[in-house]
Parts: C-alpha cells; sequence; structure tokens
C-alpha cells in the first residue's frame, strides 16, 4: 500500500473511463439476461382528443408477439392514483400511460407491444389501427402568453421558490432614472439528447419481486416509483444504473418505459427489455419554451437603481413544472427597487422536465442581456458596470455569502481572455473578412446539498468500502468519491472501491442540480469518520493494545495503518484490525446532511464569468465563437480533471444553446418537427475552438463540512449571454431570440 493523502486535488482521470470507451460498461438496454421479451412502444399521432378504437388482432396474430398493452387491457394495479409518485414530481398529477383514451399530447405512449425479439415488436406496432376523435389544442407558448397564471404550490416548492417579494417602489424608480432598459426575449424548446436512449431492462424474481436496470439519474427516485405505481413493497424493487450515458436532467423523473416495462414484467411474469428510439425520447423530455420581459434602470454614477424581470414559461395540462426563471438579478446586482414575477401557460405538450441549468440558464440569459444593453447606453464597459454594481452581501437576503470569489472571477477571467484590448465601440473590431466581437456575462447557481446516506466498511481484505446508491450520470462521481474517501482514510485510491447506482445501496437524491458532490461526498466524510472512531475503539479494547494510553485525537490513519500521529512505530495495520476481529468487516451507516440551522444566517450560491469572442463574416454573417474563457468559484475543487470537464461541456452547450439547439414545434400540428440529430443540431468538433476553464479556488468552511460547492450547471449561465452579447460588439445588433440565426444578422 502506497500512502497518498493527498487525492484530493488531484487531476485523476476517470476510474470507469476506460470500461466507457471500450464498451466494457453496461447500460440499462445491454443487460443480458435469459428468457427476455422486448417491447415496443406505440405514440399517438394526434395531439389531442380520444382514443375511439384500438383493434390489436392483427398485430396480436403476428408471429412472435407475446402481448398487447392499451388502456383497454391495463391490469388494474398499474392504476393507484398516488400523489406523490416521483421525488422530483412537480404540483399536479403525474402522468401515467395508459389509463384511459385521453389524449393529451403528440405521441402519448398509447399502447405497449411485446414480442419475442425488438424487430418483431417494431414491426408488429405498425398493425395496431387506432382511430381518434381529434379535438382543438394549443401548444405555442407566444400565441397563449394571455392565459398565463400563477403556478400551483407543492412539495416541489421547497426546492423551487416562487420569485422574491418586490422591494420599494419599482415603477417609480424606473420612471424616474436617467438610463433604462427594457427588454423581451424569447426563448424556444430544447430537447435532451444524451447518447444512451432510454432503456428499462426488467428481471422479474417471481413473487412481483423486480431487479430493474434503468436509465436513470435516481435509483431510489425510481424504486420508490415503481412500488408507489404498483402497490409493491419498496424492498421487493431494486433499481440499477451503474453506468448512465448522459442525461442532463431527463432522467431525474422516471420516464415512461420504466412504467410500461415493468407493468409487462409484473403482468407476463417474464423479464421483460424496453428501449425508446431517439425520436420516441423528443415526446417526454425538454426544456420549456420561455417568454421573458425585462426593465432595468441606472442613476448616472451607473448604480443600478431598478430591476423587474418576468417570466412566463410553458407547461402541461396535468402537472406545473417549475423553473427558477426571475428570481436571479437582485441576487448579483444590488436596488432599492424590484418586482419579480414567474407564471406558466399550460399547453398540450407532455411536462417540460429539467435540463442542465434549468430556469438559471434562461433568466441569466436575459439578464446579463439586458445588463449589457444598459452598460452600453451608460457608456460604461460592461465588466466595470458589473464590478461597480458588485454586491458584497447578497442584496435579496441581505444575508452575507458562506463565500463569493465572483470579484476574482472577472479579473481572472478578462485577464486571462486579454478584455482590456476590447475597443468599445460595436463594428470597430476586425480581422480580414470577419467582424470581430468580444462578450461578457455573469453566472450565478445555487449551491444544493442533499441529505445521503453512506455506509463504509474496511472489508475482511482491509480495504475501505464506500457504498451510496447516488448514479454518476458521467460527471466524475465514482472517482471524486473515491478521491474523498481516501484522503479521510490515508488510502491510496486502488485500496478504496465505491459502490454506487443501486437502489440497494444507503439513499441518495438523484443525480441533480449539481449536488452530488456536496450530498454523497458529505456523508462519506461522516461515515469514514465515523467509522475510524469505531476503528480505534476496536484496537483499544484488544488485549496489551498499546493504543489505549493515546487520546482518540492523537490517532491517524496513514498508508494502510492507524498509528499513533508523533510516534509512528505504535502502529496496526487495517488488515489487522480484521484479523484481530476474527475477519469480520467492520462497518457503519452515517448520514450527511446540509447544516440548515447555521445556512440559514447565510446566503450560498456558485458564481462564474464568461468570457467570449465571435468571428462574423462580413457578407455571409457566419457566426463563429473562436475563444471562449469561464472563470468558475465553486468551493473546494475536489477534481480539477473532472470539475474542468463539467464546465468545458456545458461550455459547448452554451454555443449548442445560443446558436444551435432547438425543437422547431408546428403548431398547426402540435408536433416537434425535427425529432432527430440529424436535424436538431448540436455542435460538432470544427465549432469547438480555444475553450478554457478557470478555477477560483474559495475556501468556503461554511457550506459543509467538505467545502465543496458543485460544479457543473454553472457553466452553462453565463456564456449564452457572453456569445449573445460578443455579437452585438462585432455587429451593433441586439437578437433577443435563442437560438440566434445567423440571417437575422443580414
Ligand atoms: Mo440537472 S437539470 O439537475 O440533471
Amino acid at each position: 500500500m502506497t500512502q497518498d493523502n493527498n487525492a484530493v486535488g488531484k487531476p485523476l482521470s476517470r476510474l470507469e473511463g476506460k470500461a466507457k470507451v471500450t464498451g466494457e460498461a453496461a447500460y440499462a438496454g445491454d443487460y443480458q439476461v435469459p428468457n427476455l421479451l422486448y417491447g415496443y412502444v406505440v405514440n399517438s399521432t394526434i395531439t389531442k382528443g380520444k382514443i375511439v378504437s384500438i383493434d390489436v388482432s392483427d398485430a396480436k396474430s403476428y408471429n412472435g408477439v407475446i402481448a398487447i398493452f392499451t388502456h383497454e387491457n391495463r391490469p388494474d394495479y398499474a392504476s393507484l392514483d398516488l400523489k406523490h409518485a416521483d421525488m422530483d414530481a412537480p404540483p399536479g398529477k403525474v402522468f401515467k400511460p395508459l389509463q384511459n383514451g385521453d389524449i393529451k399530447f403528440h405521441g402519448q405512449p398509447i399502447a405497449l407491444v411485446v414480442a419475442t425479439d425488438f424487430e418483431t415488436a417494431r414491426y408488429a406496432s405498425t398493425l395496431v389501427k387506432i382511430k381518434y376523435e381529434e379535438q382543438p389544442f394549443e401548444t405555442d407558448l407566444e400565441k397563449n402568453l394571455g392565459r398565463a397564471r400563477e403556478p400551483k404550490k407543492g412539495l416541489a416548492t421547497a426546492l423551487k421558490p416562487p420569485p422574491p417579494k418586490p422591494k420599494g417602489d419599482f415603477e417609480k424608480a424606473y420612471e424616474q432614472s436617467p438610463f433604462k432598459v427594457s427588454t423581451e426575449f424569447i426563448h424556444g424548446t430544447e430537447h435532451h439528447n444524451p447518447i444512451e436512449l432510454f432503456a428499462t431492462t426488467v428481471v422479474y424474481e417471481g413473487d412481483g419481486k423486480l431487479t430493474i436496470y434503468d436509465k436513470t439519474q435516481g435509483t431510489v427516485n425510481n424504486q420508490v416509483y415503481v412500488a408507489n405505481v404498483f402497490g409493491l413493497h419498496y424492498k421487493d424493487v431494486r433499481v440499477l444504473a451503474p453506468y448512465v450515458g448522459g442525461a442532463f436532467g431527463s432522467g431525474l423523473r422516471p420516464q415512461y418505459q420504466l412504467f410500461l416495462c415493468a407493468m409487462a414484467a409484473l403482468e407476463l411474469k417474464r423479464n421483460v427489455r424496453l428501449t425508446l428510439e431517439r425520436k420516441q425520447m423528443f415526446s417526454f423530455s425538454h426544456r420549456p419554451q420561455a417568454h421573458q420581459i425585462l426593465k432595468f434602470s441606472a442613476d448616472k454614477e451607473g448604480m443600478v437603481t431598478g430591476l423587474s424581470h418576468a417570466a412566463i414559461g410553458e407547461t402541461s395540462l396535468y402537472e406545473d413544472n417549475i423553473e427558477i426563471v426571475s428570481s436571479w438579478s437582485n441576487r448579483l446586482y444590488p436596488a432599492e427597487n424590484t418586482h419579480f414575477e414567474y407564471k406558466l401557460v399550460p399547453l398540450c405538450l407532455h411536462s417540460p422536465i429539467d435540463m442542465r441549468a434549468p430556469g438559471g440558464s434562461t433568466g441569466m440569459h436575459a439578464i446579463e442581456c439586458t445588463m449589457d444593453e444598459l452598460a452600453f447606453k451608460l457608456n460604461v464597459d460592461p465588466l466595470e458596470f458589473r464590478l461597480r454594481n458588485y454586491a458584497e452581501m447578497d442584496p435579496e437576503s441581505e444575508k452575507p455569502f458562506t463565500s463569493k470569489a465572483l470579484r476574482e472571477c472577472y479579473i481572472k477571467g478578462a485577464e486571462k481572455f486579454g478584455w482590456h484590448q476590447r475597443n468599445p465601440i460595436p463594428g470597430s473590431m476586425s480581422k480580414g473578412n470577419k467582424l470581430i466581437g468580444y462578450g461578457m456575462a455573469s453566472g450565478i447557481w445555487d449551491a444544493y446539498q442533499f441529505p445521503a446516506r453512506v455506509e463504509a466498511s474496511i472489508s475482511s481484505q482491509g480495504k475501505l468500502l464506500i457504498s451510496n446508491a447516488t448514479t454518476d450520470i458521467g460527471t466524475g462521481t465514482l472517482t471524486v468519491m473515491t478521491q474523498i474517501a481516501a484522503d479521510e482514510f490515508g488510502l491510496s485510491i486502488q485500496d478504496v472501491s465505491f459502490v454506487y447506482g443501486d437502489s440497494k445501496q444507503p439513499f441518495s437524491m438523484f443525480q441533480g442540480g449539481s449536488a452530488i458532490t456536496a450530498s454523497t461526498g458529505v456523508a462519506i466524510v461522516v461515515a469514514a469518520k465515523a467509522l475510524k472512531k469505531k476503528l480505534i475503539k476496536k484496537v483499544k479494547a484488544l488485549a496489551n493494545s498499546p493504543f489505549h494510553v493515546f487520546q482518540d485525537d492523537a490517532i491517524v490513519f496513514r498508508g494502510g495503518k492507524m498509528m499513533v500521529k508523533h510516534e509512528p512505530s505504535v502502529s496496526i495495520s487495517l488488515e489487522e484490525i480484521i484479523v484481530a476481529n476474527k475477519g469480520r468487516a467492520i462497518k457503519t451507516t452515517n448520514m450527511g446532511k446540509p447544516h440548515l440551522l447555521k445556512l440559514r444566517k447565510y446566503s450560498k450560491a456558485t458564481h462564474s464569468a464568461a468570457f467570449v469572442e465571435v468571428e462574423i463574416d462580413r457578407e455571409l454573417k457566419t457566426i463563429n465563437v473562436t475563444r471562449a474563457v469561464t472563470a468558475v468559484a465553486a468551493g473546494k475543487i475536489i477534481n480539477p480533471k473532472t470539475a474542468r470537464s463539467q464546465i468545458l461541456g456545458s461550455m459547448v452547450w452554451s454555443l449548442s444553446k445560443a446558436l444551435r439547439e432547438e425543437t422547431i414545434l408546428d403548431s398547426t400540428l402540435g408536433k416537434y418537427m425535427n425529432p432527430n440529430l440529424a436535424e436538431y443540431h448540436i455542435p460538432v468538433h470544427a465549432d469547438v475552438h480555444d475553450f478554457d476553464v478557470v478555477f477560483v479556488e474559495e475556501k468556503d468552511e461554511l457550506i459543509n463540512e467538505l467545502g465543496v460547492k458543485g460544479v457543473g450547471e454553472i457553466g452553462l449561465i453565463a456564456m449564452p449571454a457572453a456569445i449573445t452579447n460578443a455579437i452585438f460588439h462585432a455587429t451593433g445588433k441586439r437578437i433577443y431570440k435563442l437560438p440566434i440565426h445567423f440571417d437575422e444578422l443580414l
């Protein structure tokens, strides 16, 4: 065993990276199980109405078809009407397939064909004959803004509170301010497109017991969902997701293939797999359309006097999907007078679901573009404008931040980027036939921590085992947790195993909100400390133990040994402790949780600053993001490599959000028209140039035991606005709709 007390802070490569890129890693739709049946979903081809008749006779008699499920023969037990079927359910009624013949969105699953192989199921699905009665519908947010209403309140309100109450007298302040800007932003729909398709493999264990391989961000969430929906004991349902090929929010909630697959397995008492096709994934997972109206004002010194931000989002007919869109500006910029609104319009679309930096990336795009416009009116450099309005305390709550190194992000990011070379006059910078634009923006995201439980044990081989039900959706969780545990025990990472992605392990929330490093990480620290205490107690109790004359705090764990700090000759290896324990593992299970009482006195957030260079062709107006720097302050960085990859990924997504991704909705058909990766555009390698990440480490002793705030989503908050602002700087044109199309610059 080599000694390695500083795994934390090292840029380790992902421990599961090789398994993932060599095909060794199995995903939900890959598991080899015997006697497997395959499902294929039939989706509605209308947007709203009723199924008048559904004729499955031809499909049913096709060779190889085992069963067909529709609303007409759905088993009774799959109809339980539970209010909180999943932990991330917004207010309203959770959508469950096959409850009745009502159609509430295009692509709604209306039948499941189960056959001996996938191709048979897929072909037989085309033989199902459906007659519909169509009803009028609305799917276009822009045409329905007049129907906007307050969202309903529910359990999720705790994580997604409504916007803050107004302060001062905004209308008056705005009226009287010498500098003001009023803007209106439209954001189109975006769909999650993780490379791994949504899939579920259910192993029927007999007696109503299920082992489920599922594509999910939350094993426990989906375990509880299946138990609730089908009236099973939660201990009889085990959900595994050790590898997840991206998710970005689409796996925060159980998706309909899980429901259908579990139902078929229970009903047929067989092992069943259900894999959705790419186009089917466009029927259930998207970022909502949004319409935002902002009014910001400033005095002649360039100090912000008023902030007003009203946002309208889209939701479904059955749930109120809530995002935090309009609550951010006064957490960054002090203002005496504020007014914030957030409303929803129910449309005939499936409920939207969180997509990476939900709400934040939408709201902050509008906020930071409006700030840029106000800076321009004031004739103040946009960075100088932010620094002038820098909030030392959180202006919204009037509480101090647990830590806030946004100023350092501005300074270091600007330096790395070369912001001082910017000529403030739009269109003044060029290179040959290209107009050059520099743009910047700020970012803010919450620093979440969920309660989590961890089991820590010293195995019979003297190795450290850590387990927790969290998933690793490609973020580096396995690596980071191993590093945290290794340091707590003074072990090299080879001597630590982290077991995860399994609902049988101790509790974890879904991996979301950039919260898992803080959540599971803190639980590891708590459990490791408890385990060390237990080991010390055991060793001291041994006959003739040389340790019992020493205080507990004089004893340390290093290099696979327990030893006295100042007398290293007094030591015992972990293996010897286990031998003394008659070869039995020594374990403990503990809970890590946020220190809510203490934290109530503080505001907590991660921050970022993005700087972007664009090149725009003078004639063709094609837009190229040539350089970008994002500086991030997110507390302690456990692994600079995986953290950097998280931010780089979000920077590519920022480019994608600003210039590429767009689901086209034909509102006369109520249907998404480009549900495939050929027509749903994402950046390719040739689009991604010189992107760089700067971490400004914060020593945050208040936030949690690790000083960790979480990275990932913070990388997607600032840069879309920085790109939009750079396009203005290059061309003098403000574009208020995302994504930006080059023809809007012609
Ligand atoms: Mo993320 S949208 O919290 O998976």
